[in-house]
């Protein structure tokens, strides 16, 4: 499957059933390291690879901190093999263990594998547990892997070792490794190779002949969250996003070419199933007048859920993508909600604003009474009360 169209990537989640799985940044790192720390994780997760900069240590390991409800409960993590022959990537996770034995697991192992075949371009996914764990081996089990008997040469040319120490080795060691596997898959059985390179290892893998379980195969289970800039999507991406609004509003509320006009310029969020887009926001910078100050104001426009997977948590994921922007870039949200959206918006904590609504015009500011009872506020650094007079600046069309 090709690649999705966004490789400008400025942040990504992928979301499982019930984790979210992000890039392992700084303040995801204390709660990690006291997870790996547990005896129940160190038994498996051996300390020796790790460094003091552990888990930001190394770029080449994707390192993604699992999430539910918000709160870190452990790790996921996947490496590359770039090698045209063999390419293919191997996944690791460790899991706080009050959390264990209630499927996060598989759920976290299910969502990674469906980026790396969805998006990453994979047939081919090795997970390594020791023979002994056997709660991890029937976990992946459950996700679709299988024992790697019958792949002489997926088994004998990888000997392996922690991932970090793999990385470590750069690319020189990682091709000459290559150049051992072919050696050793031509001349080595299935069960002699894997006994000679790690006895206590019971390799799983994962290809196209053994697909994801019907279980996390259905609509929605893998969906990816990409935040980027207008000036880093591709014109396809651009495209999708007016498709999709194109299709998401009854025909009195239609999305016009103006519409679309005021989603760009700022930040957007997309949700995307495989290369299919089915959910997208954006939020630009406009100035809006309260109180005698122009308030920078991150203003969300053109948020949208395909029509077939609304109600599934996309347009929630889509909003907090925004608000974090309007956080951390603004000092209040704004937003003109359509008809079947103020219910939605109004669950996340947006105030319908209770005073007055204008326009600052070129000819002045001028009342717009049909928008009152449906333009919605983020209050942020800015203290706003929902009342009196907000008035935003002038732009074609739809001013609000
Ligand atoms: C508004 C819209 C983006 C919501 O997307 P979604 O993916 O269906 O929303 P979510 O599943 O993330 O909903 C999150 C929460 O919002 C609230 N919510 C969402 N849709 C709602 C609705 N139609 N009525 C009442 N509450 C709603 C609920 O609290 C919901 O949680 P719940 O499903 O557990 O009850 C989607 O309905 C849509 O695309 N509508 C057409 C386009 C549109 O109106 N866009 C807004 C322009 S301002």
């Amino acid at each position: 499957m090709d690649a999705v169209p966004a490789p400008e990537v400025s942040a990504l989640v992928l979301h499982g059933q019930r984790s979210q799985l992000v890039p392992v940044t700084d303040e995801h790192a204390t709660e990690l390291r006291r997870i790996r720390a547990a005896r129940e994780v160190r038994r498996y997760w051996r300390d020796v690879d790790a460094s003091s900069g552990w888990p930001l240590d190394e770029p080449s390991v994707a390192r993604f901190a699992v999430l539910v409800d918000g709160e870190v409960r452990g790790l996921a993590q996947y490496t590359e093999e770039d090698d045209e022959d063999y390419r293919h990537a191997s996944i690791d996770i460790f899991l706080d263990p009050v959390m264990h034995g209630e499927g996060l697991g598989r759920d976290a192992v299910a969502t990674l594998a469906r980026y790396l075949v969805d998006h990453r371009g994979h047939h081919r996914l090795v997970i390594d547990p020791a023979a002994d764990n056997t709660a991890a081996i029937r976990c992946y089990a459950s996700v679709g892997f299988r024992p790697c008997g019958g792949h002489a040469a997926l088994r004998a040319r990888r000997p392996r070792r922690g991932l970090a120490r793999r990385a470590a080795d750069g690319l020189a060691g990682r091709r000459a490794e290559a150049r051992q596997h072919r050696r050793t898959a031509a001349g080595f059985s299935c069960s002699g190779a894997a006994h000679v390179h790690r006895p206590h290892r019971s390799p799983l893998h994962l290809d196209q002949r053994h697909p994801l379980s019907a279980a996390e195969r259905h609509n929605g289970d893998m969906t990816e969250l990409r935040v980027a800039h207008t000036a880093d999507l591709p014109t396809e991406a651009l495209q999708a996003v007016r498709e999709l609004l194109d299709g998401a509003f009854p025909a009195d509320e239609a999305y016009t070419e103006q519409d679309h006009e005021h989603a760009l310029g700022g930040v957007h969020a997309l949700v995307w199933e495989g290369t299919e887009l089915i959910g997208h926001g954006s939020v630009v910078m406009r100035r809006l007048l309260h109180d005698g100050r122009a308030l920078r104001t991150g203003y969300v426009e053109a948020v949208a859920v395909r029509a077939d997977r609304r109600r599934l948590g996309h347009g929630d994921a889509v909003m907090g993508s925004l608000e974090r922007v309007i956080r951390r870039g603004y000092v209040c949200g704004a937003l003109s909600a359509s008809g079947m959206a103020g219910a939605f918006y109004a669950s996340r904590g947006w105030q319908v604003w209770t005073g007055t609504i204008s326009v600052v015009t070129p000819h002045g500011v001028e009342r717009a009474e049909d928008e009152e009872g449906g333009i919605y506020v983020l209050p942020g650094s800015a203290s706003l009360t929902a009342r009196g007079d907000l008035a935003c600046d002038w732009r074609d069309g739809e001013p609000w």
